[in-house]
């Protein structure tokens, strides 16, 4: 793996008691024959971790990045959004590619043809609420029906020969919470790991992640499960495995535009310091990342998709929503990146969160 800001990793040499003891506490995830760098994901999120995004969150240190999710209705291979979501083109390995569906055969399916587009780990979606998913009773809403998650886990797990993968929520709703079930289930099904989601379909994004189910699920469990939900930042990671007892964390939205976060993340737990990311560095990273978008997607899309990227980047600047308002009737490439040289040069003295 690449790493493009070394500086990043770099730790004491004698890490505090309790990193060592950390440190030792967990080994490095395997997933079938893949042994993982670090212990920290990078959630998969439709509409932000397309190819762009995971190489920079690769690149400066996630363990595993995994695809948006790519539907299974092979009706919608052609459409563009799919056709977008199934690039992986110099994708870090190993190349994590989730299907969304409901029909097993149809899932088995997706997983075969993603595997012969080179995929490496096939990662199944039960844990996105999207209504677009749902309204298919896919993702979370299939874990009411325990019946069908066990098929459709054993039909993709028998159909390809790389390891399978599961993500989930805690349950449908607060009163039916199986995550302990369906961890055990796929279990059985031969699911290599597991990503918990700790809320329910029912709770959406709200109240508090529940920790405590999933130190039960991993309590229950022999395989590798990701915590994942509201992890922000590396002590809160640190926090997270040691409640948790899980084998590694899951980071999405507080990823967003810090694609240095999951890097951060690992170095903490591996007991390095944390070097701050300056303007200078946020600067250079976000001038990549548009660039990145601009080719993937082309000028026109690669110019609408970058608005959003953007606005994560200047999250907590001062005058945030003048610059973001500026930025987002920017309507060329060139336009787009001379605005952000600007902004920085303006910010370049003030101090902006890592
Ligand atoms: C914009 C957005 C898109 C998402 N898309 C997916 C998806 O495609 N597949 C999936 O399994 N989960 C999806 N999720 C859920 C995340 O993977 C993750 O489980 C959730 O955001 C909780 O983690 P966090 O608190 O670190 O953000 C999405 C979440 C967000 C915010």
């Amino acid at each position: 793996m690449q790493i493009i800001f070394p500086e990043y990793r770099l730790g004491s040499m004698i890490p505090p008691l309790f990193h060592t003891m950390l440190c030792i506490a967990f080994l490095m995830p395997r997933i079938g024959p893949y042994k993982l760098a670090n212990p920290v994901a990078l959630a998969p999120m439709a509409g932000v971790t397309d190819l762009p995004f995971r190489r920079l969150c690769a690149e400066m240190g996630a363990g595993l990045v995994v695809s948006e999710m790519i539907s299974s209705n092979p009706r919608l291979r052609d459409s563009r959004k799919t056709a977008w979501r199934s690039v992986h083109d110099f994708e870090v390995e190993p190349r994590s590619v989730q299907i969304a569906g409901s029909e097993p055969l149809e899932l088995a399916a997706a997983a075969q043809y993603n595997v012969s587009q080179g995929a490496q780990i096939i990662d199944i979606n039960m844990g996105c609420p999207a209504k677009k998913v749902c309204k298919k009773a896919a993702g979370s809403a299939l874990l009411a029906d325990e019946a069908l998650v066990k098929d459709i886990l054993h039909t993709v797990v028998k159909s390809v020969d790389v390891p399978v993968t599961l993500k989930i929520r805690t349950g449908a709703n607060p009163g039916e919470r199986n995550g302990i079930n369906i961890a055990r289930i796929a279990q059985d099904a031969g699911i290599a790991a597991l990503a918990v989601h700790g809320r329910t379909r029912a709770c959406k994004f709200e109240g508090e992640a529940e920790y405590d189910t999933i130190a039960a699920i991993v309590a229950a469990t022999e395989f590798p499960v990701f915590a994942n939900g509201d992890i922000d930042t590396p002590e809160k990671a640190a926090a997270v495995i040691r409640r948790t007892g899980a084998a590694g964390v899951m980071v999405g939205r507080a990823a967003q535009g810090k694609p240095w976060l999951c890097g951060q993340i690992a170095a903490h737990l591996s007991g390095e310091t944390i070097v701050s990311v300056t303007p200078e560095k946020q600067f250079a990273i976000l001038r990549r990342h548009l660039l990145a978008l601009h080719d993937f997607y082309g000028e026109f899309m690669g110019v609408r998709i970058a608005r959003k990227h953007v606005s994560w980047y200047l999250q907590g600047q001062p005058d945030y929503r003048s610059h973001r308002a500026a930025f987002n009737g920017l309507q060329t490439p060139a336009e787009q990146l001379q605005q952000i040289t600007q902004l920085f040069n303006i910010d370049r003295h003030k101090e902006i969160a890592a």
